[in-house]
């Protein structure tokens, strides 16, 4: 049997996973120094939590949950998307009594059962943000710019950010209607879901990935003529607002999100480079969702950095320093290896990155695993030095080489390697 990973799941080997440290730790950074905390939350959850949330219409709900009854007989999904569950745990956990402003993030894979491309995995992984409490516009700006600043931090290129409000209630009912009309001409070139979709939630029909209906909808009425006073004043402020960033940003009214939860403001921030599946971030306002799920009525709003699509970007655009040993040990004979493993386990306490052989070798190839592997010094103890009492520190550039007593060997090392840093 041939063993491989499934399907749209991959591994992150070691050439890739700087990229995501790099990303993981300026999010981190950032996201602390503007008030969010993080939280870990599970990554099964009741499939009703995701229906009631994302949507019953929805494709991620009626097409790409990874679901199955446990061995009781429950309906759990693995969880597509993050925002359903943050809103869950806030209720469960009564978050609101604890501040009028909940700032919180969480970071890990979500899984969808999509058709794998570029850019596109069945597990995924995201930096997901959420403020819970402020109906806005300051937490619509601050949380599109937070987005942009953390693709900025990671020195991403090619960024385009896109806007669009998606109105309130009231003003989506006059446009749902508006659709519905609009769409009820042209039922028969639409998918069978859409011909379904057409009439019980046509915003859905805005969205559908079949490209006959790419076709249909390219000429659709638009929200924005149906925007009520408050919602256009809404959404003016955080335009203005994202303006005082002097973040470059489009207004698109055709903007749609596969999401059924969002209210008033959405974006997306969409990498050139990627090709089909270029956005790279995502989110909006969802300020029904907490009340609908049986919380206190509070509006939201957050996003998502997709970081499998960042870190694609960022192995085109960004040189990541590959981290060397500073110092490798070289050693022969069983009495120098004692000792040479004191060295190892000093030099690590101290901070300084070392590599020792494991497997004994003879000298050259040792010192050839040592420039394999950059290292800076390399010290080396075998008879002779063990016999005088003096062991070698090999500069690895220069191959110049200094004898130094055995009991200066490390401190002597740590002090080098300082300077060297030092400059
Ligand atoms: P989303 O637009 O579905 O939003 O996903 C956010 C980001 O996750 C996308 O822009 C993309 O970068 C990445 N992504 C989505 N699906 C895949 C996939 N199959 N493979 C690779 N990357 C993918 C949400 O998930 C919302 N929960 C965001 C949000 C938070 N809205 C409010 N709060």
């Amino acid at each position: 049997m041939e063993l491989k990973a499934i399907k749209g799941f991959r591994d992150i080997l070691q050439e890739e996973s700087p990229y995501w440290q790099v990303l993981e730790s300026a999010a981190t950074k950032i996201l602390r120094s503007w008030g969010f905390h993080e939280i870990k939350l599970p990554i099964l959850e009741e499939t009703s939590l995701f229906k009631r949330s994302i949507g019953e219409e929805t494709d991620i709900v009626t097409k790409e949950m990874y679901s199955f009854k446990d061995q009781k007989g429950r309906d759990l999904s693995l969880r597509p998307e993050a925002t359903a569950q943050v809103v869950r745990a806030y209720i469960q956990n009564r978050l609101d009594l604890k501040e009028s402003i909940t700032k919180v993030f969480t970071i890990g894979p979500m899984f969808r059962h999509e058709r794998p491309q570029k850019g596109r995995f069945r597990q995924f992984h995201q930096i997901d943000v959420e403020i819970i409490g402020d109906p806005g516009p300051i937490g619509d700006a601050e949380l599109i710019i937070l987005a942009w600043s953390i693709l900025d931090a990671c020195e991403l290129k090619g960024l385009s950010l896109y806007i669009n409000s998606l109105g309130c209630a009231q003003c989506r009912g006059p446009y749902k209607e508006e659709l519905r009309g609009f769409l009820s001409q042209r039922l028969g070139a639409l998918c069978s879901d859409c011909q379904r979709r057409a009439n019980t939630n046509p915003l859905r029909v805005l969205d559908c990935k079949v490209e006959t209906c790419k076709d249909q909808v390219k000429d659709t009425p638009l929200i924005t003529g149906f925007l009520c006073d408050e919602c256009k004043a809404h959404f003016k402020a955080v335009s203005e607002l994202i303006s005082r960033a002097s973040i470059p940003f489009i207004e698109d009214p055709r903007l749609m999100r596969g999401l059924d939860y969002y209210t008033r403001t959405t974006f997306e921030i969409k990498a050139e480079s990627l090709g089909a599946q270029n956005a790279v971030a995502g989110g909006g306002r969802y300020d029904q969702l907490i009340g609908h799920l049986g919380g206190p009525e509070r509006p939201a709003m957050g996003f998502a950095i997709g970081m499998d699509r960042v870190v694609e970007v960022m192995k085109e655009q960004v040189e990541i320093q590959k981290s060397t040993p500073k110092v490798y040990i070289a050693y022969l004979g069983e009495q120098a290896r004692g000792i040479a493993f004191s060295w190892l386990l000093q030099l690590r306490k101290s901070g300084i990155p070392v590599e020792i052989t494991y497997q004994e070798a003879s000298l050259k190839a040792q010192l050839r695993n040592a420039n394999r592997l950059g290292a800076t010094y390399t010290i080396i103890l075998g008879e002779d030095e063990l016999n005088s009492d003096l062991a070698i520190i090999r500069d690895m550039e220069s191959k110049v080489q200094h004898k130094v007593e055995l009991k200066r060997v490390t401190s002597l090392v740590c002090q080098w390697i300082k300077n060297r840093e030092k400059g």
